[in-house]
């Protein structure tokens, strides 16, 4: 996402609630670029509402940004693509985090029809036959549930962070998010993994086991695995592929 993205037509698949991109906002979003974490909560609470949604994979980013807007954003919904392959470690935590922010958590599934076609033609570990094979898997279980879920959504948060990973150096706090058709904001994108952990710690809040296993990043469980020390945070991520590929098709590279 850039100014040049939010200031351009919207997608036609954009959902009709949307407002689409047009000045007002720019100037409004050109303000948040250096905003805190907290500055854009707020921001998003104040313009949107529930009709703003955070995206949480449960991973540590996610825990601090629920966290986060449980005190500046209350009123914005949660929810999550239980894709069917993720580890158990990820249902504990989601358990856990939903007990103690009494969450609702909305919770969306691949489509059965597409995963019994998937699985019935290609198996059970397809995603490794090749990278169109990987994303078609990721068509079903991810993008497509994700469409549903931003459905009459005008806006979505994660917990990207450019730290990551060599395709998210350049994201951007806010902007339009081009590819689904509504504002996209990532409160986190410019905290360090040490600034992540220290909330964490200094707010005594659950997390993923799976971080102390040696997982920096964690998605199905097929396709993640733990790094070694010296080892990009994404590269226990699709490990097979080059790194210019690891990403899903939930977020498009800037
Ligand atoms: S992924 O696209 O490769 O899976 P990653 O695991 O780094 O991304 O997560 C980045 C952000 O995408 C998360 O902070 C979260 O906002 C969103 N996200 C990723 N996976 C999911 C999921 N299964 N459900 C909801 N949001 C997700
Ligand atoms: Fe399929 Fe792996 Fe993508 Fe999960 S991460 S949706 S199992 S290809």
């Amino acid at each position: 996402m850039s100014t040049a993205v939010i200031a351009s037509e919207a997608h036609p698949t954009a959902s009709k609630t949307a407002p689409g991109p047009d000045l007002r906002a720019l100037a409004e979003l050109s303000v948040l670029t250096e905003a805190s974490a907290p500055a854009v909560l707020s921001f998003v609470q104040q313009r949107f509402g529930d009709r703003a949604a955070i995206a949480s994979s449960f991973g540590v980013e996610d825990i601090v940004l629920l966290h986060l807007a449980s005190v500046y954003a209350p009123s914005l919904t949660v929810f999550t693509l239980d894709t069917g392959r993720l580890p158990e470690e990820t249902h504990e935590v989601m358990e856990l985090v939903r007990r103690r922010f009494q969450l609702r958590i909305e919770t969306f599934a691949p489509e059965r029809a597409a995963v019994e076609r998937l699985e019935s033609e290609q198996g059970y570990y397809s995603f490794r036959a090749s990278l169109q094979a990987r994303k078609d898997c990721c068509g079903v279980r991810k993008v497509e549930p994700l469409r549903r879920a931003l459905a009459g959504k005008q806006a979505w948060l994660t917990g990207l962070r450019r730290e990551q990973t060599q395709t998210r150096t350049a994201i951007d706090v806010a902007g339009w998010d081009d590819g689904f058709g509504l504002w996209k904001f990532n409160p986190l994108s410019s905290w360090t993994t040490a600034q992540t952990w220290a909330y964490v710690q200094e707010h005594s809040l659950p997390y993923n086991r799976l971080h102390d296993l040696g997982y920096p990043s964690i998605g199905c469980a097929p396709c993640t695995r733990a790094v070694k020390p010296y080892e990009d945070l994404r590269a226990g991520r699709w490990w097979w592929e080059n790194a210019e590929h690891k990403e899903c098709g939930l977020h498009r590279q800037p």
